[in-house]
């Protein structure tokens, strides 16, 4: 059977087979993406076949990708390599919504997917690519979420995985999974950037698959935590998602898939999408702000590693997602977001930093009045807590003026005999 499917140039429009191993445009070099015949899906009604499939209790229907298959990627049930991902909880409220000073504000816990971030909902769709074209080693570079995620997925299928990291600042739980699911770690000298750069090379002369958000087969299982969080709300668009950025895949993807669900008639309102980057790692948001040229960050920084990316390779998908939806990208300082953390942490939920910049920047674009008090909110956390326990400690116990942060809200221990 062919694929109902094409890989299509987001640059120059020219179109590839699903069957060859591509991630950018051999004339252009533009980024490929996943083009669904939209025309044959809007006569499929989705949303009743998506309903029947709520509560499936074997997969691949069960998991929170592949319960949308006909939009991610009709593959057969032999190649989907699964860890029955997603169907994450979507919390209604607590304090971190009062800080914030939003009434209706939502937090879809992404960290508490497989391998405890929203990575595994690309991953799965990505390594099952990777054995439809049947690759049997996969790479990537990684702040380590990635890795963690692909090192996981690669062994639950007898695939090799190979990661290339920053030498240093990689939080110690993702560092802790590449190495406990046997991925062939490499720790580079140069930061994310480099790793990237070296991946591409490295995949290409070896013919290793690439896993990077580069791949349009992460970015299809991506997509899956906006159509999740939408069939929760039972099909109500909210008015805004706001979620982290760094390399820019997730939001990407999360705008692609709100199009799609537009296009073919699922969803009629367009919500508004809002990017948040750190400060000191914000290429994405400078060019926003200043309407300029996209110009990478040469030196990124930020308490939130996850998100310590200069040159993002998704600047452009992003970008064409956040006009079509009308979005907005804005900044948030170091202390922002380890404050709005405490208050996520302190909500009995938890997550790593860089989903943090979710609630810190709601409450930037709330209090700058681009948000309404009463506007319906849904925060993306992409990291569980302990992901990353050093940022959580040294907060608490005050350690982190080093880097220009206060332990305004912390909760140290005491000392007892
Ligand atoms: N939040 C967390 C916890 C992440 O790990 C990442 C990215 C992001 C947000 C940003 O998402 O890159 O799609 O804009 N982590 C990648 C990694 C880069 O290697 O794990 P993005």
């Amino acid at each position: 059977m062919s694929m109902p499917l094409e890989l299509q140039c987001v640059d120059c429009g020219q179109k590839y087979s699903v069957k060859q191993i591509l991630y950018q445009c051999t004339s252009c070099k533009g980024l490929l993406e996943v083009k669904h015949d939209l025309e044959r899906l809007r006569k499929l009604n989705l949303k009743d076949l998506f309903e029947e499939r709520w509560n499936a209790k074997t997969l691949p229907y069960s998991s929170g990708v592949w319960r949308y298959k006909e939009l991610i990627f009709p593959v057969n049930d032999e190649c989907i390599v699964s860890r029955n991902e997603g169907n994450t909880n979507l919390y209604k409220s607590g304090k971190y919504a009062q800080y914030a000073g939003l009434d209706n504000f939502m937090l879809k816990h992404e960290g508490e997917n497989p391998t405890a971030s929203f990575k595994d909902r690309g991953m799965t769709c990505g390594v099952s690519a990777a054995r439809f074209l049947e690759a049997n080693s996969v790479a990537c570079a990684s702040t380590g979420n990635t890795s963690a995620s692909m090192a996981s997925y690669a062994a639950s299928c007898g695939m090799k995985a190979l990661i290339f990291i920053p030498d240093g600042k990689i939080a110690y739980g993702k560092l802790c999974q590449a190495l406990a699911y046997n991925g062939k770690t490499l720790q580079i000298q140069g930061n994310f950037d480099d790793a990237m750069t070296m991946v591409q090379q490295v995949c290409d002369q070896y013919n290793i698959y690439l896993l990077n958000s580069i791949n349009p087969f992460r970015i299809e299982g991506q997509k899956a935590i906006v159509f999740e969080i939408l069939q929760q709300l039972d099909w109500q668009v909210p008015d805004w998602f706001v979620m982290p950025g760094g390399n820019l895949g997730n939001n990407s993807a999360l705008t692609k898939g709100l199009r799609e669900l537009y296009e073919i008639g699922i969803i009629s309102k367009i919500p508004r999408v809002a990017v948040i980057q750190a400060e000191k790692s914000n290429p994405l948001y400078r060019m926003w702000k200043e309407k300029k040229d996209f110009e990478p960050h040469p030196d990124p920084d930020t308490i939130a590693t996850a998100i310590k990316i200069g040159n993002p390779v998704s600047w452009k998908k992003s970008l064409k997602g956040i006009e079509w939806c009308d979005g907005v990208v804005e900044q948030v300082s170091e202390q922002e977001i380890m404050d709005a953390k405490a208050m996520v942490d302190g909500s009995g939920i938890g997550a790593e930093p860089a989903s943090c910049c979710s609630v810190a920047g709601a409450r930037k674009l709330r209090e700058k009045g681009v948000m309404k008090k009463d506007d319906v909110v849904v925060g993306v956390l992409t990291g569980h807590l302990l992901k990353d326990p050093n940022a959580t400690i040294y907060y608490h116990l005050d350690e982190l003026k080093d880097q220009g942060i206060t332990g305004a809200f912390r909760n140290p221990p005491l000392q007892v005999e």
